[in-house]
């Protein structure tokens, strides 16, 4: 079967929470592949960008405040059907509607700090990687 790409943060309360390794021990033993990664810290303008669908929903400034106040880990992750087996490792947006055993369900505090992101789609993947990587930093 055909391998292909999501795209993934480990959030900033991720980062605060000393659940780094933890939470990328849940992504390759479930068999995603780290294309690329880094540690990062998104500005202000970077999170509106990346946001920019979300950008008249009430809780838009929380959600930069909120993803800007820290650093983060960015990653690109390679598996087949990796857009939607990662959404379901993650769970959902909402930790606690989040499927047992999930990471959100593992690691997120709440719907607005919910400790991952996953992409949606392949073309959104697409973008999101990169926002992030260049070619030169896919491996
Ligand atoms: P994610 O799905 O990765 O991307 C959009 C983010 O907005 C989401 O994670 C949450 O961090 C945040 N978010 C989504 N819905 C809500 C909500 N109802 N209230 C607060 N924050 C939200």
């Amino acid at each position: 079967m055909v391998k292909n790409k999501t795209f993934t943060m480990l959030k900033p309360d991720s980062v605060e929470n000393g659940n780094i390794g933890a939470i990328l021990e849940k992504i390759t033993t479930s068999g995603f592949r780290i294309v690329a990664m880094k540690l990062t810290q998104l500005t202000t303008a970077d999170a509106k960008a990346f946001y920019v669908v979300h950008k008249d929903r009430p809780f838009f400034d929380d959600l930069v405040e909120y993803m800007t106040r820290g650093p983060i880990v960015a990653a690109i992750l390679e598996k087949e059907n990796a857009v939607q087996d990662f959404r379901t490792l993650i769970g959902a947006t909402n930790p606690s509607e989040a499927a047992e055993g999930t990471i959100r369900n593992m690691f997120a505090e709440s719907i607005s700090q919910n400790a991952v992101h996953g992409s949606d789609s392949d073309n959104n993947a697409a973008i999101e990687s990169a926002f992030h990587f260049s070619e030169r930093e896919m491996f």
